[in-house]
């Protein structure tokens, strides 16, 4: 049946192409092995925007569980009688609430947690509630009754959960009990009850499912973290963005902050709390539950280098014009010693004092990491000034380091082409260049990156998605214009030596920006068309250009190359060729593939297609629709002797993969 619909497919290729009779012959030049493709080519980059952290790829369920936010009790409902104290267990969040005898047998007094838009449970799955606490003064007896409920419900009993807890010290104590559901429900409530007179103090109050990412405690969303792994990505690019500068030098993240025990992080703003007042959520902070030690260890369980990216005492520069909201140069000792520190963090000795909090949290190994960026999106003369002292010590404690510089927030224009010179002058590694651009900039940015310098740093695109104009959410023609441009960045891997896109995840009652990789509510996810594209790219990133041209030129969507766009690379591990072509018009094309430079005793076989296509360029897989855009692989694709008549629907990105093989 399959094979029936992939004939019939193409005898209506074959008819319009005869009718608009476009042939395009692309040639590889097997012989010509060109730059070595990076491991870290194709990666990710995590941001704490639309709820990615807290809410989303953070696996806790319950919100302000410390009770921290500046409005103390917000997203949690009490009754009876619960009061907020200050002298908690924990220095750095000391607020936890107290619960005493309502006063009347058959009143209750107890507190309802709303979660992040509802807590989302499984049917059957076990969540592990758990909760720092003690009698205090006068306490004799502590019991609690802990309850998953659907507050607006028909059913007879509103719980579908119920455990029971005692509470059985003076001294504070973590307790915890399985809650097991009944039944699927993306928004349920934490209920905790006073099921004795009390008094009790609670801090700390903590829900996670127990089938977390790799089984952690302080986990991470499996499917989530799934979504990232089955991306293959080289390198993971963390905490932002523009969190990492903060609104103010206060709020800016500090990965000092977010490592040691997770009841003592504290909590920060997030930014995106209040940057677009049109997106407002007061109830968006950063627990820093997910921090500096999650995001390496994910990065190793990923497969990818860990690329921290720290503050260079410059807030965001969007939000502070006046140079006193920023560091000056002769005091930014502290945040240098903190990029020092996170080094020691990362790699050094479970000895030293930082590597000791590292082993202390679970990993004595060193994490290995390679990479380190000064600095988000910069401009200015105030960011060399700063970035300078960073790498002089960097690279006095630390030459092994690669350090990423930043190209500020446009992809040309005055900031651009101050900072890059400037980059080339303090001698980066690499320069990070973001570029949030409309659908006529990715289509003539083909070639963007032929004619760069090949002795200056190498380039990091850390930002990029195609924003169609007018059309700032998911669509599927911009994800084929980011297969397009993609195409330049593999031609020229060897100045573009890491890419990511972003932003990654957005929860979809809680974005503020869009486009994004990957949606998610509280208990599904979705792959969007551009996830499809970077994990194309990244899973036949291949490990050497090889030249690819039409009549003798790069294919770039240039004039004359009917919108088409093409590289080409060599995957030594599988021996084999892989050709990446991207149709960007409304026409079919016939593209010949013709291989040259293979010897007579070699020959071209076991050949795939693979191909990503829709007809709705304006849509996109949506939670309820998630499959509608999927690589589809034909195969085997035979091809005659060395040349293969390659066809191309409208808007279609295709990979042609061959091995070679002794004849
Ligand atoms: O990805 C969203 C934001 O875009 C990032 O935080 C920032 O670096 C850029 O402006």
């Amino acid at each position: 049946m399959r094979m029936h619909k992939t004939l019939l497919g193409s005898l209506v290729l074959s008819a319009t192409l005869s009718l608009s009779a476009q042939t395009n012959e692309l040639v590889i030049q097997t012989k010509k092995l060109g730059a070595k493709i990076q491991p870290t080519m194709y990666g990710l980059f995590f941001e704490d925007i639309n709820y990615a952290a807290d809410g989303g790829l953070y696996a806790e369920l319950v919100k302000n569980r410390s009770f921290e936010f500046p409005q103390h009790l917000m997203g949690w409902n009490t009754y009876g009688k619960v009061t907020v104290k200050d002298d908690g267990p924990f220095d750095r969040n000391p607020h936890y609430v107290r619960l005493s005898d309502p006063g009347h047998p058959h009143k209750h007094t107890g507190l309802d947690n709303e979660g992040f838009f509802g807590i989302g449970v499984k049917a059957g799955k076990e969540y592990r509630f758990s909760v720092w606490a003690r009698l205090p003064e006068g306490g004799t007896e502590g019991k609690l009754r802990i309850e998953l409920v659907k507050v607006n419900s028909n059913t007879e009993n509103q719980a579908f959960a119920t455990q029971n807890l005692v509470i059985d010290s003076k001294e504070w104590k973590k307790y915890q009990v399985i809650l097991k559901p009944s039944m699927r429900e993306a928004k349920s409530t934490l209920r905790i009850f006073l099921n004795s007179k009390g008094p009790i103090d609670l801090e700390h109050i903590s829900l996670f499912p127990v089938d977390t990412w790799k089984g952690h405690e302080n986990g991470l969303r499996k499917d989530l973290a799934q979504d990232l792994a089955d991306i293959h990505p080289g390198v993971f690019r963390f905490p932002g963005g523009c969190i990492v500068e903060g609104t103010d030098l206060n709020t800016r993240y500090n990965w000092k902050n977010s490592v040691g025990p997770v009841e003592n992080r504290p909590l920060n703003e997030n930014r995106w709390q209040y940057t677009f007042t049109n997106r407002f959520f007061p109830d968006y902070y950063q627990s820093y539950g997910l921090g500096f030690y999650e995001y390496f260890l994910l990065s190793e369980e990923i497969g990818a280098e860990p690329l921290p990216i720290l503050s260079c005492g410059l807030a965001c520069q969007f939000q502070n014009s006046d140079p006193k909201a920023h560091v000056a140069v002769c005091d930014l000792g502290s945040y240098i010693q903190d990029a020092l520190d996170l080094i020691e963090f990362a790699n050094g000795a479970v000895t030293t004092k930082w590597g000791k909090v590292r082993a202390d949290m679970g990993h004595p190994a060193p994490f290995n990491m390679k990479f380190v960026g000064i600095g988000n999106e910069q401009w200015g003369p105030e960011y060399p000034a700063r970035l300078e002292p960073f790498i002089k010590a960097i690279r006095k404690a630390h030459p092994e380091i690669k350090i990423v510089g930043s190209s500020g927030p446009n992809s040309e224009g005055e900031q651009f082409e101050y900072l890059w010179p400037e980059m080339k002058r303090l001698k980066v590694d690499l320069v990070d260049e973001h570029f949030y651009r409309p659908e006529s900039w990715f289509l003539k940015e083909g070639a963007r990156y032929d004619n760069y310098d090949r002795k200056g740093p190498k380039v990091f695109a850390g930002e990029y998605a195609c924003h169609g104009k007018g059309k700032k959410w998911n669509h599927f023609y911009a994800s084929l214009l980011e297969a397009a441009f993609m195409t330049g960045l593999e031609r020229n891997a060897d100045v573009v030596q890491m890419a990511t896109y972003a932003p990654l995840f957005a929860h979809v009652e809680g974005w503020q920006w869009r486009p994004d990789m990957i949606w998610f509510d509280n208990l599904n996810s979705v792959r969007t068309a551009s996830y499809y594209v970077q994990q194309l790219y990244s899973q036949n990133k291949g490990t050497n250009v090889i030249p690819l041209t039409m009549n003798g030129k790069p294919v770039t969507g240039a004039e004359g190359q009917d919108g088409l766009f093409a590289s080409a690379v060599w995957d030594a591990p599988t021996n084999s060729y892989i050709v990446k072509v991207v149709n960007t018009t409304d026409k079919a094309l016939l593209v010949p593939l013709t291989f040259t430079g293979l010897k007579k005793h070699e020959k071209l076989m076991d050949g795939i297609c693979i191909k990503l296509h829709s007809t709705e360029l304006d849509s996109d897989n949506t939670l309820e629709h998630p499959y509608a855009i999927l690589p589809r692989t034909t195969m085997p694709i035979s091809i005659t002797g060395t040349a293969l008549d390659a066809q191309l629907e409208p808007y279609t990105f295709a990979i042609y993969k061959f091995k070679k093989v002794r004849k």
